[in-house]
């Protein structure tokens, strides 16, 4: 949104499609865009706005694929039509949404923006979903309304035509008895109201000309402001900032204001954020923004002066170079190779070294006060999904040895089918690298009306889990670009591996064996650093991989969790058939597999199961199993005496912290393969990021 600010027409579409390509790892099948079609000053919105509406409404664009189709679409079309890319707009309001289907196919009548119809009077993006959109469309439908799409969106932009023409004509026959005019974000409380499911959405409409209402449930909404004086890399200035809403209503001002669902689109423009809460709906007109607390339980006599929210904005803590893919070929490949720093920033400030006064130990801030009550738990449960809840995974086995409290693990979906019971007397770790999946987020509402205390792991500051979590802490493994999740997962179980330490910290009986850890933890850096050299082995390995229908992975303690998280990588990123196994359930069905064709990784690194490892490949290979034995170095002779296909020899650290050293060869495997099979690293088919809706 551009106030007083001029740009011409080119300006706008680049800062549009820059947003959408920073967004791209959230939403990739298709995208949409929609700006204004002349600048639309104040003389032509007091008089006649609705012919200039109805005669130039708003452009549309929506292309199916990926964003740089839709901007080639776009740029041809603008040039076809003779529209001036250099004409200037003091103020515009534009959207744009890239696209994660959940309802239709991907394409061009399923992008977003969704309009209410001819003329474009009410378009709106979507990120979420509408779960009572038949219900709305089955009215609508009776109203007179016909439907373009598949979409459950398509019924939001309808709805708010149909509520503003009711709306407009209940006002006007008001007015003429001094009623006052119908504002933008009434049309918009009046729609939310009637909508159930999750979302985040951004109306703009002809009829309220540079004008732009937003509103969120379930989904996330931030909006950064930049004004003059206060540039996107100034971080001092930005850290300095201490003025609360008020200042962004100084009507008149200079100001550029960036409305999205994450930080990344928006960190290249500025680091001045503010973040919209659940049913708050902010209004973005003449320069002002003003956020409304929104009773969705009253109708529009209840919504007429809705509570404003006064919020301070916050300093963001991400660089542009972080969502940059600087020299490497793919995010992914960034990520992996990430890791020794990113492992570096969890640890940061955490860890006691310990000296002649001070005890080794962890500090976890964000649990301090809430220590105590962890420890008297009567259980604690690990919540999540995907890559997280493997993480959680393990650190199941050290959390269980340190705190001795039973810890059971939840796939966040299932905890949520069975309705679990969970107690007041439980704890509740919710574990997500976005801090926003739909399910987690859930799962956590669950928990709390129960009483459990929670606690959020997230690598978001300000996410909805770090927000509605009763204390937690954040992975800090900086932003994560890549679908498949590989640096958050290393940082994930070391967050979960502190965790464990400052549960346990009060033992006695286990200060050295904690100790150790730390000492481990403080070498971990170091340590993923030397494994990363294996980048060429694993190359190697993937070549002989790739033409592979299947690839099995046991492992078992600690690494059972590291199979599931190596098959998952290169199941979600190769499309390769990949299942993790525990070892000790070979004998019960998965040992009929074994043939001298299909591909065996068996994790068998030193650990307290390792002599168990060593009879599980003695099987394997007594049934001519095609084994690639992934042990400690050194350890090849003792672990496979008959020999393996292959060896991956990995650097040995503390038992509890070898998941982080041994998946990271795998991601690197899965890495590999998916290039050889020529498949997308970093969006790969049919998944998304952050899985915001059920
Ligand atoms: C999606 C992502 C995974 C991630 C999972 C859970 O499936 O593709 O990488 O592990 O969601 O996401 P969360 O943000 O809760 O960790």
């Amino acid at each position: 949104v551009l106030c007083n600010f001029p740009k011409e027409r080119k300006h706008i579409l680049e800062v549009l499609f820059n947003g959408l390509r920073r967004l791209e790892y959230r939403g990739y099948d298709s995208a949409g865009i929609s700006i204004d079609y002349e600048p639309c000053n104040a003389t032509k919105a007091s008089g006649g706005l609705k012919d200039l509406a109805i005669s130039r409404p708003p452009l549309v664009f929506r292309q199916s694929g990926k964003i740089e189709k839709l901007v080639t679409t776009v740029y041809q079309e603008v040039d076809e039509t003779e529209l001036d890319l250099e004409v200037t707009f003091p103020n515009h309001v534009g959207i744009a949404h890239t696209r994660w289907a959940t309802h239709g196919p991907p394409s061009p009548k399923n992008s977003h923006p969704q309009s209410s119809g001819e003329g474009n009077e009410f378009l709106v993006v979507h990120n979420g979903i509408i779960t009572n959109y038949m219900v709305l469309k089955e009215t609508l439908l009776r109203h007179g309304f016909t439907f373009e799409s598949d979409t459950d969106t398509e019924v939001i932009p309808k709805l708010a035509k149909f509520v503003y023409d009711k709306l407009s004509e209940e006002i006007n026959s008001m007015k003429q008895s001094g009623g006052e005019a119908l504002s933008f974000h009434q049309v918009v409380m009046e729609v939310v109201r009637q909508l159930e499911g999750a979302y985040a959405l951004i109306f703009k409409s002809p009829h309220y000309p540079n004008e732009l209402v937003a509103c969120k449930r379930g989904s996330p909404l931030l909006i950064g402001v930049k004004s003059p004086g206060c540039p996107a890399k100034d971080v001092k200035e930005d850290a300095d900032v201490k003025d609360g809403f008020s200042t962004l209503k100084d009507s008149g001002s200079r100001k550029e204001l960036f409305l999205a669902s994450d930080a990344s689109a928006l960190v290249e423009h500025t680091k001045r954020v503010m973040i919209i809460e659940d049913d708050e709906v902010v209004h973005v007109k003449d320069g002002s923004v003003s956020i409304f607390k929104f009773d969705p339980t009253k109708n529009l006599g209840g919504l007429r002066r809705p509570a404003s929210v006064q919020r301070a904005l916050s300093t963001l803590d991400m660089e542009v170079e972080q969502i940059k893919k600087g020299n490497y070929d793919h995010f992914m490949q960034k990520e992996i190779y990430e890791q020794p720093e990113s492992l570096r920033t969890t640890l940061r400030g955490r860890l006691i070294p310990g000296d002649e006064s001070k005890v080794k130990g962890v500090l976890l801030g964000g649990l301090k006060a809430h220590l105590r009550t962890i420890r008297r738990s009567r259980r604690i449960l690990f919540i999540g999904c995907g890559t997280s809840f493997h993480a959680a995974l393990a650190t199941r086995p050290l959390v269980e040895e340190l705190s001795e409290v039973p810890v059971t693990m939840e796939i966040a979906s299932d905890f949520l089918d069975r309705r679990a019971p969970i107690y007041r007397e439980d704890t509740a770790v919710f574990v997500s690298q976005s801090g926003e999946t739909a399910d987690t987020l859930q799962a956590l509402e669950y928990a709390k009306s129960h009483g459990a205390l929670c606690v959020g792991i997230t690598n978001t500051v300000g996410s909805a889990i770090s927000r509605g979590t009763d204390c937690g802490v954040h992975i800090n493994a900086g932003c994560e670009i890549g679908v498949a999740s590989t640096k958050a997962y290393t940082s994930q179980i070391a967050v979960m591996t502190m965790l464990a330490l400052a549960i346990g910290e009060d033992a006695i009986s286990t200060r050295a064996r904690r100790e150790a850890i730390i000492d481990g933890l403080l070498d971990l850096p170091g340590v993923v650093k030397e494994v990363l050299k294996l980048d060429e082995k694993m190359k190697e390995l993937a070549a002989t991989l790739m033409e592979e229908q299947s690839l099995l992975l046991f492992g078992r303690g600690y690494n059972y969790a590291t199979a599931l998280e190596g098959a998952l990588k290169v199941k979600e990123l190769a499309l390769m058939h990949s299942e993790g196994i525990l070892a000790g359930e070979m004998k019960h069905g998965p040992l009929a597999l074994v043939d001298e064709t299909l591909p065996i990784i068996v994790i068998a690194t030193r650990d307290s199961t390792c002599s168990k490892q060593q009879s599980v490949i003695q099987q394997l290979q007594a049934r001519k199993g095609r084994l690639i034995v992934m042990c400690a170095k050194g350890d090849a002779a003792i672990m496979c005496p008959n020999g393996a296909s292959y060896v991956i020899e990995v650097p040995h650290i503390q038992d509890c912290l070898q998941p982080i050293i041994n998946i990271i060869p795998l991601q690197l495997l899965a890495y590999h393969l998916t290039v050889l099979r020529g498949f997308n690293v970093d969006q790969p088919r049919n998944l998304a990021k952050s899985v915001t809706t059920e």
